[in-house]
C-alpha cells in the first residue's frame, strides 16, 4: 500500500490538526499566532486571479500536431517541415463574451487557440470558430467589448447578444454585418468543440528559406464535420447543463477518445493583394475558396486532459504576437493591435514572468538578460545581466541570422479607414450561399434576438441587413412587424 503523505504548511512544517483553530480555551477567541490558520486563509483569500477580459470561460486539452508534407516551398518554420515530427500542442476553446462562470451554449463566437511548443520557440495560432470578425481596426475593440458585455450600471447581461447595447454598437458598425450573418446561423451555437471549424481570421505571412513571402490564412477542419445546436436546444442546455461543451471535451478524452482537426491554409501572392475586389488584409472578409483553394497542411490530435484546470487552462496565455522564424504579421490593422494587447493583459493577469509558468514555458532553453520581477523563478548566477559582454565567456550571444531579406513599406501617416470597405457584399453572398433551412434558422435567430431591442436600433440593423440582401432584410423586418 502507498505510504500516506503528511499534511504540511507551505513552509513544510508538519500539520497535526487541520480541523481546529488555535484558541484560548475550547470556545475561543482565536489567536492571531495561529500561523497555520493565517497561512491557509490568506492563500484562500487570493485564489482568484483576474479573469480574461474576453474569452473568460474555456476548456483545454493537450495533444500534438504533425504535417502531412513539408511546407518548405512556403515557410521555413521548422515544425512545418518534417512529416515524421510531432510537435506538442495545448489548445484552449472558449466563449467570448460571458464571464468565467457563464453557460457554454450561448450565441457567441468560440475561441480556438493553439499553442505549438516548437523547437524554435512557442508559436500561438489564436483563432475563432468563425472566419471573419466584427471590426477591422483594433482601436474599436475596447468599445466593442464594452458594448457586448454587462452594462456599467447593472452588469446585465452576463452572456447574451439579445440586448440594446450589443445591437446599438452593431447597427452603427456596418463592417460587422458579415460577422453577424455567420454568428446568427447555428454556427453561433456549436454542438461540440470537436465539431467546429477554427480560423486564424487575420492574414499572416509565411516566409521560406529564400526570403520569399506569401500571405496565408489558416483553417482548422474538424474530423467529425461541423455540427451545431439549434436555438431551442442551445437555450435548453444553457439551463440544464451550462458546462455542456466543456464536459463533452473532457469526457471524450477521459474515456480514451481523440479529438482531431486538419490544418489547411489559403495562400495569396503578395503581388496579388491589390488586384482583388476586396481588401485581402481586411478581417471582415474571407478569401473565396475557388480562387484561393484550401491546401491541407497536417493534423492535430488532442488526447490528454489537463491535470489541473487552474495551472494549465486558467494560466494559459496565448498571444498572436508569439511567432517563430518563417511566420510573420501582415499589415492587417486588427492583427497589429492584437500583437500588443494579449501580452499586455497577460502581464496584468498573470504577472511579468508569466512565460515561466509550466503551461506557457517553451520546450527550448530561454537565454536572455531579463531578470527579477514578481515571481521570478529563474535561478541565475554570476555578474552578467547585459549584452554585449566579454565577461562570463560572452554568453549568451546573438543567434546566427537566417537569409537576410527586406521589404518596403511606405505611405502617409494618417488615421483613415481602408478604401475598399465593401461592408455588405460578402455578407450578402454568405446569406445567399446558405441552404433554405440555414437561411430560415438565421432569420429566426435574428428575429428572436432583435425582438427584445428598441425600435430605432432594430431599424438600423434592418437597413444593414437589407444592404447585404434585400430578401434577408425584408424577412427580418416582417418578423419584427416593422
Ligand atoms: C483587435 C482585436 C482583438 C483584440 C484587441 C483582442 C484582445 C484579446 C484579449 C485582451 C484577450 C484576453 C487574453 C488573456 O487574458 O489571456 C483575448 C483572448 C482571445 N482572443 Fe482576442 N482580441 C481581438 C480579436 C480577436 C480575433 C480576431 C480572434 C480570432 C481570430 C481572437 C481570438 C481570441 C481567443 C481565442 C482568445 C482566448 C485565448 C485563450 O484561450 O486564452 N481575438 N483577445
Amino acid at each position: 500500500m502507498e505510504k500516506k503523505k503528511h499534511l504540511t504548511t507551505n513552509q513544510g512544517v508538519p500539520v497535526t490538526d487541520n480541523q481546529n483553530s488555535l484558541t484560548v480555551g475550547e470556545r475561543g477567541p482565536v489567536l492571531l499566532q495561529d500561523v497555520q490558520f493565517v497561512e491557509k486563509m490568506a492563500h484562500f483569500d487570493r485564489e482568484r486571479i483576474p479573469e480574461r477580459v474576453v474569452h473568460a470561460k474555456g476548456a483545454g486539452a493537450h495533444g500534438f500536431f504533425q504535417v502531412y508534407k513539408s511546407m518548405a516551398p512556403y515557410t521555413k518554420a521548422k515544425f512545418l517541415q518534417d512529416p515524421k515530427e510531432k510537435t506538442p500542442v495545448f489548445v484552449r476553446f472558449s466563449t467570448v463574451t460571458g464571464g468565467r462562470g457563464s453557460a457554454d451554449t450561448v450565441r457567441d463566437p468560440r475561441g480556438f487557440a493553439v499553442k505549438f511548443y516548437t523547437e524554435e520557440g512557442n508559436y500561438d495560432l489564436v483563432g475563432n470558430n468563425l472566419p471573419v470578425f466584427f471590426i477591422r481596426d483594433a482601436i474599436k475593440f475596447p468599445d466593442m467589448v464594452h458594448a457586448f458585455k454587462g452594462a456599467p450600471d447593472n452588469n446585465i447581461p452576463s452572456a447574451s447578444s439579445a440586448h440594446n447595447r450589443f445591437w446599438d454598437f452593431i447597427s452603427l458598425t456596418p463592417e460587422s454585418t458579415h460577422m453577424i450573418i455567420w454568428l446568427f446561423t447555428d454556427r453561433g451555437t456549436p454542438k461540440s468543440f470537436r465539431m467546429m471549424e477554427g480560423f486564424g481570421v487575420n492574414t499572416y505571412v509565411w516566409v521560406n528559406s529564400e526570403g520569399k513571402r506569401v500571405y496565408v490564412k489558416y483553417h482548422w477542419k474538424p474530423k467529425l464535420g461541423v455540427h451545431s445546436l439549434d436555438r431551442h436546444e442551445a437555450t435548453r442546455l444553457a439551463g440544464v447543463d451550462p458546462d455542456y461543451l466543456t464536459r463533452d471535451l473532457w469526457n471524450t478524452i477521459a474515456s480514451g477518445g481523440e479529438v482531431e482537426y486538419e490544418l489547411c491554409v489559403q495562400l495569396m501572392e503578395i503581388e496579388d493583394e491589390l488586384k482583388q475586389v476586396f481588401d485581402p488584409l481586411d478581417p471582415t472578409k474571407t478569401w473565396p475558396e475557388d480562387k484561393f483553394p484550401l491546401m491541407v497542411v497536417g493534423k492535430m490530435v488532442l488526447n490528454r486532459n489537463p491535470n489541473n484546470f487552474f495551472a494549465e487552462v486558467e494560466q494559459a496565455a496565448f498571444c498572436p504576437a508569439s511567432i517563430i522564424p518563417g511566420i510573420e504579421f501582415s499589415a492587417d490593422k486588427l492583427l497589429q493591435g492584437r500583437t500588443f494587447s494579449y501580452a499586455d493583459t497577460q502581464r496584468h493577469r498573470l504577472g511579468p514572468n508569466y512565460l515561466q509558468l509550466p503551461i506557457n514555458r517553451p520546450i527550448v532553453e530561454v537565454n536572455n538578460n531579463q531578470r527579477d520581477g514578481a515571481m521570478q523563478l529563474g535561478e541565475f548566477s554570476g555578474p552578467v545581466n547585459y549584452e554585449p559582454s566579454s565577461l562570463a565567456g560572452g554568453s549568451p550571444v546573438e543567434a546566427p541570422a537566417g537569409t537576410p531579406y527586406v521589404y518596403r513599406v511606405e505611405g502617409e501617416v494618417t488615421r483613415k479607414k481602408i478604401s475598399k470597405t465593401k461592408d455588405f457584399q460578402q455578407a450578402g453572398e454568405k446569406y445567399r450561399s446558405l441552404s433554405k433551412m440555414n437561411q430560415e434558422h438565421l432569420i429566426d435567430n435574428l428575429i428572436t434576438d432583435l425582438m427584445q431591442i428598441d425600435k430605432p436600433i432594430q431599424q438600423r440593423v434592418i437597413e444593414n441587413l437589407t444592404k447585404a440582401d434585400p430578401e434577408l432584410g425584408k424577412s427580418v423586418a416582417e418578423g419584427l412587424k416593422l
